[in-house]
């Protein structure tokens, strides 16, 4: 990160939250589910897909779960009448994971048990270290319980994620459903790689032990050598828009999902790789959050990984080169 993007990490907490929220409203739809459907009634007309985030993530009191229950109701209700292809990305530690895990598992089952009579997928985002086994029992115990609409992302820092998806897969073999992305906390050193380059060809080794244990792949990336990378992995396997599904007994045939694997990005973040992949067929899924709590997830976010703060400056200095 250069020296501007050390400046806006330092300066946009304090900037007033005006300017914050000019700033990133393009990588949230808005403060309430009207607006997150407006937008997605808007950008699936460009042939996208959509994954819904109520934004807002570990919570203090089990009382303040309440409102992430209420509110995935009202989104799963909503794209089920409205006939959204959307499905769910939800935060287990706002559902109570790290304060009463028990009590947070039986919420998140409801929810997913209620999805499933919906045929609409719930993906686990993962958060940091501290929940990164306890979120991958929670989808292999679902899994178990005869729910296998559910799956979470497992990320390519980290030094544990090849072995993760060979045991995932040794206990859901083609129910597994991962989304692979680089991993936005900085993990220390001990657990995970720490250098970009590193970082992408971890992502990428990932992507491919996900495609070869016959997982379906969400393939979650901005970054061209990774996609590059992974268009190559998908043609070498036979896979593309123009293939069906190759997987062993896979569950091809659950709504909105692709042929084995799919493309998702941020919203807000290049668009026009976006765009390009749809045209050529991939099915591109985009992460939609909202909520009112988006200045507390923007700048917690710019703490944790200053990077973003990178991608703001290049937004707001060279806006071509980030359309939404
Ligand atoms: P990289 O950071 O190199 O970005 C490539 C290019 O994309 C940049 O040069 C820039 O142009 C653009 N870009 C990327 N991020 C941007 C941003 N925020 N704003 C503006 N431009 C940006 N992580 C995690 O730990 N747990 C999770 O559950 C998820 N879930 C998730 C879902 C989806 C759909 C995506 C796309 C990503 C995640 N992530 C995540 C985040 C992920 O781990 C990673 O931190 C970011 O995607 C950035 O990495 P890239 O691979 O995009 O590369």
């Amino acid at each position: 990160m250069g020296i501007l993007g050390r400046m806006v990490v330092t300066v946009l907490p304090l900037m007033p939250k005006f300017v914050v929220g000019w700033v990133s409203r393009r990588y949230h739809a808005g403060v309430d589910l009207d607006s997150a459907l407006e937008t997605m009634n808007r950008l699936s007309k460009e042939g996208a897909c959509f994954t819904v985030d109520v934004l807002g993530e570990e919570i203090t009191t089990m009382e303040e779960a309440q409102f992430f229950i209420e509110e995935y109701n009202r989104v799963l209700e909503a794209i089920v009448t409205k006939n959204i292809d959307a499905n769910l990305s939800i935060k287990p530690t706002a559902f109570g994971l790290l304060i009463d895990s028990l009590a947070a598992e039986k919420s998140i089952e409801k929810l997913v048990r209620e999805a499933a009579e919906n045929d609409i997928f719930v993906r686990l985002d993962m958060e940091d270290h501290r929940v990164t086994q306890s979120t991958i029992d929670l989808v292999t115990s679902m899994h178990e319980r005869g729910l296998s609409n559910i799956g979470t992302v497992l990320q390519g820092r980290l030094f544990r994620t090849l072995s993760d998806i060979d045991s995932i897969s040794e206990i859901l073999g083609s129910k597994a459903d991962h989304r692979i992305c680089k991993g936005i906390y900085l993990e220390p050193e001990k657990i995970a790689f720490t250098r970009r380059t590193e970082i992408t060809d971890a992502t990428n080794r990932a992507i491919d032990a996900a495609l070869d244990c016959g997982a379906y792949v969400a393939i979650a990336s901005h970054d061209t050598a990774i996609v590059e990378h992974s268009l190559n992995a998908l043609k070498q396997r036979g896979m593309g828009p123009e293939n069906q599904d190759p997987r062993e007994g896979a569950v091809a045939q659950r709504p909105a999902k692709g042929p084995g694997y799919e493309f998702q990005m941020l919203l807000g973040v290049r668009g026009d790789l976006r765009r390009k992949l749809a045209k050529e067929g991939h099915l591109t899924r985009i992460y939609l959050p909202y909520g009112s709590k988006w200045y507390e997830y923007g700048v917690r976010r710019l703490r944790e990984n200053p990077d973003v703060a990178w991608h703001i400056t290049k937004a707001l200095l060279m806006p071509w080169s980030n359309r939404r």
